[in-house]
């Protein structure tokens, strides 16, 4: 059986992952800052195990790698979840928290991957990473520096990875989810104006279900994409091709 860690597993489309992966047999280490929602994702998925550990954190990331290796013995997948977004006006946007977004979205992908890549590495039979950018890895909304340089980063940060890993038979790629119906997008989406907003620029005129986003990153995960490495796939109910 494949073992699969997945960051950002306490919410959202990180949990849709880590239910998806479980149901195709994988055996599921589910993360997140925040434990107690990590477990509670993890109750429900059987065999899987639930660990706490921040991203940012590099002593973390080691040790979220080396419990899965601990309980698993093995490590095969890993996908990159965690984010967060904070949206506000350039001119005055807090720089703190500019850099907390970056930290999270960006240095936190590159530790999950480059520790989980270690372990790929050392077990000698390679992997697949899937890191989770978003529309605002390619395009701008008012008020998304922080959150769409960092996603920007995202996915040169997968294309970088795809190069330096393939010789390791590592394969690295990145999902742009468009609007999905997760905590993280629910105040815009209960706010009826901010809802048509996005809508409007959505064809398929709804959010995504996070379990459409999660197929798309079983699919790259998996054998079906075996001679995909480095691509960014938008999973976006049409929006970046308006
Ligand atoms: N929801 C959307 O519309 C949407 C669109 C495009 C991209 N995304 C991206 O998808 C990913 C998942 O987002 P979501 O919508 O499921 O959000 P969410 O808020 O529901 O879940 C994010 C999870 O990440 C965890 N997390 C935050 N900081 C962390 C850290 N430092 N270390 C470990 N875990 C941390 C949170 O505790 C939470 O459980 C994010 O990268 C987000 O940017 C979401």
């Amino acid at each position: 059986m494949a073992v699969a860690l997945v960051t950002g597993a306490g919410s959202g489309i990180g949990a849709a992952v880590a239910r998806c992966l479980a149901r195709r047999g994988d055996r599921v280490a589910c993360v997140d800052v925040d434990g107690d929602r990590a477990a509670e994702v993890a109750g429900g998925i059987e065999g899987s195990i639930a660990l706490a550990a921040d991203v940012t954190d590099e002593a973390q990331c080691e040790n979220m790698v080396a419990a899965t290796l601990d309980r698993f013995g093995d490590l095969d997948t890993a996908v990159a979840c965690a984010g967060i977004e904070k949206a506000g006006d350039s001119l005055v946007f807090d720089i703190d928290t500019f850099r907390r977004v970056v930290d999270v979205n960006l240095t936190g992908s590159f530790l999950t991957a480059r520790e989980s890549a270690r372990a790929m590495t050392a077990n000698g039979h390679g992997g697949t990473i899937v890191l989770i950018g978003s529309i605002n890895s390619k395009v701008v909304l008012p008020g998304t520096a922080a959150y769409a340089s960092s996603k920007g980063g995202v996915l040169l940060l997968g294309q970088a990875l795809a190069v330096d890993f393939a010789r390791h038979g590592i394969r690295v790629n990145t999902v742009g989810p468009g609007v999905t119906d997760t905590p993280m997008s629910a105040d815009s989406l209960a706010h009826p104006e901010r809802r048509a907003r996005l809508m409007s620029r959505t064809p398929l005129d709804r959010p995504a279900h996070p379990d459409e986003i999660a197929e798309v990153v079983a699919f790259l995960t998996s054998d079906a994409s075996s001679f995909m490495t480095g691509a960014f796939l938008p999973v976006d109910g049409g929006w970046l091709a308006t």
